[in-house]
């Protein structure tokens, strides 16, 4: 496609914590930045510091904190800038009410599954989770629902970070969000 979107675009990274999202969405905002697009990360750990302050994990937070976090996005894709999010987002109904609010919205599957996380526990997340320290821990105590029909299911635990962030590219390429790279 020769012409590119004016809106920006929300690349949406879903999926367990410790699959991989924060790392792909790094990558992703590089190769964006590379490629000149103007894209601002806005990451679960950063914005809970911040702007999702004082939310819980319970499923009405989450909520909350995916629609904060939806609502910005749709404020900076109006002027042109893209964005790359990396939330757990577990349920389907908040996903759904962006896939309806976000003109440009991508959601992104981060499909690595449960034991390969636990395997990994990044953060010592999962230990705290399995030995019943941490309440409501996606996955061990509280749901994950997988996404039914993304538009793209990235699987960390079968390809490299460099095929993922290819990927996502080649599927922002094929849409026009951004031009041949
Ligand atoms: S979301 O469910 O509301 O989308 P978000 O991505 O913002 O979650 O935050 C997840 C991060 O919070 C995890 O990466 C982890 O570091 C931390 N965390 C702390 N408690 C929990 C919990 N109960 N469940 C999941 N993540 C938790």
């Amino acid at each position: 496609m020769s012409s590119c979107s004016s809106l920006g675009f929300t690349c949406w990274l879903t999926g367990l914590s410790g699959s991989g999202k924060s790392t792909l969405a790094v990558e992703i905002a590089r190769a964006l930045d590379r490629l000149s697009i103007p894209c601002e990360r806005l990451d679960g750990d950063i914005i809970r510091t911040n702007l999702s302050k004082g939310l819980g994990f319970s499923r009405e937070d989450r909520n909350i904190n995916v629609a904060r976090v939806g609502f910005v996005c749709g404020l900076l894709n109006k002027y042109g800038v893209s964005t790359v999010v990396s939330l757990i987002s577990p349920y389907q109904e908040a996903r759904e009410k962006l896939r309806l609010y976000l003109p440009n919205f991508i959601e992104v599957y981060v499909g690595a599954p449960l034991e390969v996380c636990i395997e990994r526990d990044v953060k010592g997340l999962y230990k705290k989770a399995l030995a019943g320290e941490i309440p409501e821990f996606t996955g061990i105590s509280s749901p994950y629902e997988i996404p039914e029909n993304p538009h793209l299911t990235l699987r960390t635990h079968e390809e490299t970070i460099e095929q993922c962030v290819d990927r996502v590219l080649e599927y922002l390429y094929s849409k026009g969000f951004i031009p041949k790279y």
